[in-house]
């Protein structure tokens, strides 16, 4: 972990189409963006990450890249960016793009030329394999892996015999081949490109998962896991590409590197990550600790414990609770009715954990799922799709319950327009303007306009939670020690020179008593999202003093 800004703020996540619409299409756009860096600036951020922006066919919203160096029409155009790297610059607001590498759209021209001509040199940019025959001779793909998003993850090539090409994703997102080094040549490149027009860094998608060690058939893995990802997952390989990207590119420049490490890495493997190749990382350990295989809510006592070893374990996370792939998190962490309080108790975690907090776009107001979901034919997302599709068509379950697994696997409710204010448009596009997406009627309730002059609403508890992290040293750099309670309460001490913070969170809806007395802490009350103090921690409750380590005791 080696940058300081990057420690030292938070970063807020825009979701470009769902974000600001700037010329009145329904869809968010980079003019958009940069009508609304007074608002972030206000809010006190310092670090905006803009999910994919370049030229892309949106199968999967821009993470299927068509060409790496241009803006995609519906954002906009290269002078559109350039005035957001001109606005962001004057208001100390740095930018980081999102860097798309396991894989192109099947539109690039790499990809159109492998296909193409078999011969050309593009052909080595992805991984194309014969398949293999079972003892009936039925042809069968070159290895049993699955893709992330279901199915295999192998599509057969038209007019060629017995071929194919690799996919993690959808078959519209074929895989690079990171063992020839011209991919690694071409991704610099492109770094450079960004970095020259000053952008601060990247969040690297799927960047765990780039280098695969070999093609053998992989084993059953534990649910979630697609089969196959042993062979792929945080190889040697992939931490020497990453060290190799840090060095040339990344270091010269003064930039930053912050990795999506999903299929299951292990605190060792992040411990590796931060060692010279990446400045922190998203693991999905605390988004995955369900109640059960079906259920959509978080179980808080696993979380808790998942927490714990990897703020033990491992030096500087990448600390959240939602972005463009996940619930939010008042309905995925939040049980029961006290979902405001429960919001701003997750964000007082969130600032004051050990790592760099991360925030999408709408959970500083709150921001909701859709109260029933949306209809599945206004659903885009490619995942809703095809985890419906597999309930249905493999596993004859009924239209209620593919309805079901398809909304807890899927991306559309936290995709939805973003809400400044209560107006039709709800300040994300103009009045009249039909968006792409529905309005979620939550936005009514949850959005700036309504919020900003009421001293309890979570917009103005998030600003809070946002300063007191700011500059303060204690929370940016502090150690972190975790008191021994039940699952109820979480209780943790940042420490730094002999001062601290400790932070006291109820993870229930319900009353619990706090085993230490609060009678014992030497304390000052810094925040808190209950007005008054009771004996016991009311529901959600976070409480956050600041103590003299010497005198704890
Ligand atoms: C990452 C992105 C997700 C995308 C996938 C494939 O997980 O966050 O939105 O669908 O990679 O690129």
């Amino acid at each position: 972990m080696g940058d300081n800004f990057l420690r030292e703020h938070a970063v807020y996540q825009i979701y470009p189409i769902s974000f600001a619409d700037g010329n009145g299409d329904g869809k968010g756009d980079l003019k958009g963006v940069i009508s609304k860096l007074d608002y972030l600036e206000n809010l006190g951020i310092k670090i905006i990450w803009l999910s994919p922006i370049y030229v892309s066919p949106m199968f999967d919203f821009g993470y299927d890249i068509e060409d790496y160096y241009n803006i995609n029409p519906m954002f906009g155009t290269m002078e559109d960016f350039d005035l957001l790297m001109e606005e962001t610059k004057k208001r100390g607001i740095r930018v980081v793009m999102d860097l798309v590498v396991n894989h192109t759209s099947d539109h690039h021209k790499w990809f159109k030329e492998a296909l193409s001509n078999p011969e050309s040199p593009y052909r080595d940019y992805y991984v194309f394999k014969k398949g293999k025959k079972d003892e009936k001779g039925r042809e069968l793909p070159p290895n049993n892996w699955q893709s992330c998003f279901t199915g295999s993850a192998w599509e057969k090539v038209e007019g060629e015999d017995n071929m194919y090409y690799l996919h993690l994703f959808t078959k519209y997102q074929p895989d690079l081949n990171w063992h020839n080094e011209k991919v690694l040549e071409e991704v610099e490149k492109i770094i450079c490109f960004w970095m020259d027009k000053g952008v601060y860094g990247f969040r690297c998608d799927v960047i765990s998962e780039i280098y695969k060690e070999s093609y053998e058939d992989g084993k059953k893995r534990k649910l979630g896991d697609p089969v196959g990802s042993e062979h792929y997952v945080a190889t040697q390989g992939n931490h020497d590409i990453l060290k190799r990207i840090r060095k040339d590119v990344i270091e010269p420049r003064g930039g930053v590197l912050i990795g999506e490490c999903g299929g299951g890495i292990t605190p060792e493997d992040g411990i590796k990550y931060l060692q010279d190749e990446l400045d922190t990382f998203f693991q999905f350990d605390t988004q995955l600790c369900y109640k059960n295989g079906l259920s959509s809510k978080i179980s808080m006592k696993k979380f808790k414990k998942i927490l714990i070893e990897w703020q033990t374990k491992v030096d500087y996370n990448g600390n959240y609770f939602e972005n463009h792939d996940q619930h939010r998190s008042t309905n995925k962490y939040v049980h029961g009715k006290h979902t405001d309080i429960g919001a701003k108790m997750l964000l007082t975690m969130l600032f004051t954990l050990r790592g760099v907090p991360f925030i999408y776009m709408g959970q500083e107001v709150g921001a909701r799922d859709y109260p029933k979901g949306l209809p599945l034919e206004e659903c885009s997302d490619c995942v809703t799709h095809s985890v419906y599709k597999l309930a249905r068509d493999k596993f004859h379950a009924p239209k209620a319950f593919s309805m079901m697994m398809a909304r807890k696997n899927g991306r559309d409710d936290t995709r939805a327009p973003m809400a400044f204010d209560q107006s039709e448009g709800h300040g994300f596009s103009a009045l009249g303007v039909k968006p792409w997406q529905r309005y979620n009627p939550y936005s009514e309730t949850y959005n700036y306009e309504a919020e900003k002059d009421d001293p309890h609403s979570i917009v103005n508890y998030f600003k809070k939670v946002n300063q007191l992290r700011e500059g303060n040293q204690i929370l940016i750099d502090g150690k972190i020690d975790f008191l021994d309670t039940d699952d109820k309460i979480l209780n943790y001490v940042r420490v730094l020179n002999h001062e601290g913070y400790m932070v006291i969170l109820n993870l229930t809806d319900k009353k619990v008593k706090y085993p230490y007395g609060f009678e014992r802490i030497e304390k000052e009350h810094v925040l808190a999202n209950y007005d008054d103090e009771a004996k016991f921690l009311r529901p959600y409750e976070a409480r956050v003093y600041k103590i003299n380590k010497k005198e704890e005791k």
